[in-house]
């Protein structure tokens, strides 16, 4: 309803003012690697394709932007033949719609950063940060596909692990934070007798832990009349990708536990000194994570 007023409104303000005034179709859509892939050598092809609401699947022309420069091609799928290295940069879209209030826009889709390497060798690493006990992905590409004879995994300079043989492919099982760091490679063949190698630039690779220790803050609220209450609050972070199993909280008067569990992560409380801690829970991961304890109102120095 409010978005027809507002459109109403705007057209014909926009007869008086700018006849192009364009309205904004509240919908983000997002870019997404349709070939090649986030990481690619220089003189490869990647196509990036911009996502709108299935519903409406015709009638739309598309803005492409590399940073903030907007790009001259207007289809849904971007193809960028031949890659020059100064087109590495963040890739974004936005999708018009023509109507007969005038040209509707989407917002925005956030960035998809591209990254072109003018290099002999690549290390791919996943997009996305790593999960705490996941397999972490990579692979060491060379330009000229030639057989390799072995590859080398480094993390921070050191050497991690040494594979004999064709494989590109690294996995590293079950990641821990300790993984977090800048990784590169170096593929080395034999061509003419003789062996040769080349090294990567570095990648980084983050890992980040699907639910954070919690971090309790009590509040004191003072502007209560009756009870004088207080608010603790447990902070998280919870990392998934996809749906997220739900996730509770409970808190905890000298271990002892205040009321039951909630998807909220505060609860008020009446004010009163004590040791407080608060607990995280994902029961359908097995996972249980325990604040420090706080304590509350100890005499101030
Ligand atoms: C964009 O690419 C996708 C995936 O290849 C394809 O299904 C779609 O038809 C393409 N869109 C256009 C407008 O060419
Ligand atoms: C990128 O570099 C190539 C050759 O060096 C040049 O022809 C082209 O105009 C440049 N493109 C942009 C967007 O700067
Ligand atoms: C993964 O690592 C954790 C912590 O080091 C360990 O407790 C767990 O058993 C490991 N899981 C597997 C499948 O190796
Ligand atoms: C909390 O606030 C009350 C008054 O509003 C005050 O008397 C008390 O000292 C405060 N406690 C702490 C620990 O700040």
């Amino acid at each position: 309803m409010d978005v027809a007023i507002s459109l109403l409104v705007l057209s014909s303000l926009s007869q008086l003012v700018a006849p192009q005034a364009a309205t904004q179709i509240p919908f983000r859509p997002t870019v997404e690697v349709i070939s090649g892939d986030v990481r690619i050598f220089s003189r490869e092809t990647l196509r990036l394709g911009c996502s709108v609401p299935v519903s409406y699947k015709s009638g739309w022309t598309f803005w492409w932007f590399r940073g903030s420069e907007k790009l001259p091609q207007t289809g849904q799928n971007l193809t960028l033949w031949n890659v020059n290295l100064n087109e590495s940069g963040k890739y974004s879209c936005q999708g018009l719609r023509d109507s007969l209030l005038g040209t509707r826009k989407t917002l925005k889709s956030l960035p998809v950063e591209i990254d072109v390497d003018g290099g002999w060798a690549m290390l791919q690493a996943p997009a996305h940060s790593v999960l705490v006990g996941e397999t972490l992905k990579l692979t060491c590409h060379l330009r000229m596909r030639l057989p390799l004879h072995e590859t080398i995994l480094y993390k921070d300079g050191i050497e991690v692990v040494r594979q004999n043989g064709h494989s590109q492919d690294f996995y590293l099982t079950n990641a821990t934070l300790l993984d977090e760091g800048m990784y590169s490679c170096r593929p080395s063949w034999d061509m003419r007798g003789r062996t040769h190698s080349v090294i990567s630039v570095s990648t980084p690779v983050h890992v980040l832990e699907v639910l954070t220790r919690p971090l309790l803050e009590i509040e004191n609220q003072s502007n209560f009349q009756r009870e004088r209450r207080m608010k603790l609050i447990c902070h998280v972070q919870y990392n998934t990708h996809g749906p997220a199993p739900p996730l509770y909280y409970y808190f905890y008067k000298a271990n002892n536990r205040l009321g039951s569990a909630s998807s909220n992560n505060y609860m008020w409380v009446r004010q009163a000194p004590g040791q407080y801690s608060c607990r995280a829970t994902v029961p359908v991961l097995d996972l249980s994570r325990w604040s420090e304890t706080r304590d509350f109102g100890s005499p101030q120095p």
